[in-house]
């Protein structure tokens, strides 16, 4: 396989994959990603544990920042994403950000069917996807994520929580409360999405816990930029029978 090539799985092809990048700019499609400092501190000391060329899934790299970071640390990572836009930018980035990474295979796929046999990886690291990113039922991403790790595997899932609801307002991004988002909208306004970002550490041990992953360890950062927003960081150990 050229190096250069993004896989598509067939899953990845029905889903209609750059649907993502049309979505609100700022939000997913068309941002380009900064990895702020407490997700690069988190992704470094997550890597410590791992064995040396540990293989790890980057599961919705988008434009695969974290991904550059994993391979400049020496780490063979798959990024893989529904947006075969986001996975264009990857070696752009890697780039730009002056990472020596050597980004290779590329995988458009859903996160809910990988193309991957179980016990593929020895880490998957799941940055803003469980939160915003990505629509799908949480438990539903985790169970998949458990079969393609290998026994005692990792995981890191880094992910938002916003106190307040996000809407989409004919296209454009509002947040705040529920009741008072509605009661404001204007005559005509169209509403694309609304979501409560609810991503309680009790929620996600509760999730994580309920498809296998033991050892799960949360904690909580203020963004760096966006303040109204909190980073849930959270690791935990595959536990196969
Ligand atoms: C908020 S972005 C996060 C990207 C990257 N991890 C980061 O932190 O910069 C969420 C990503 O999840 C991807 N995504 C959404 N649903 C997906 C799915 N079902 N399967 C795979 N990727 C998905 C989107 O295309 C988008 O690139």
């Amino acid at each position: 396989m050229d190096e250069n090539t993004i896989e598509i799985s067939e899953r990845g092809r029905e889903l209609q994959p750059d649907a993502f990048d049309s979505l609100p700019p700022g939000l997913l499609g068309g941002r380009e990603f900064i990895l702020d400092k407490v997700a690069k501190k988190e992704i470094e000391s997550f890597l410590i544990n791992l064995p040396k060329n540990a293989k790890i899934l980057d599961a919705g790299a988008g434009a695969g920042v974290e991904a550059a970071i994993m391979e400049s640390r020496g780490m063979k990572v798959v990024p893989l994403d529904l947006s075969r836009k986001m996975l264009a930018k990857i070696k752009k980035h890697a780039k730009l950000m002056k990472v020596e990474g050597h980004i290779g295979r590329r995988v458009q796929a859903d996160i809910l069917q990988l193309p991957f046999t179980e016990g593929t990886f020895d880490a998957v690291v799941c940055k803003d996807v469980f939160s915003m990113g990505c629509w799908a039922d949480r438990v539903d991403i985790s169970s998949e994520l458990m079969r393609v790790l290998k026994n005692e595997g990792r995981v890191l899932i880094m992910a938002e929580e916003a106190p307040d609801t996000i809407i989409f307002v004919d296209g454009l991004v509002r947040q705040g409360k529920e009741r008072e988002l509605l009661d404001n909208l204007q005559e005509g306004e169209e509403i694309d999405l609304i979501r409560q970002i609810e991503f309680t550490e009790e929620y996600i041990t509760r999730v994580l816990s309920s498809v296998g992953f033991q050892n799960i360890n949360t904690k909580t950062e203020k963004k760096e930029v966006k303040k109204w927003l909190s980073d849930r960081l959270v690791s935990a150990t595959a536990q196969k029978p």
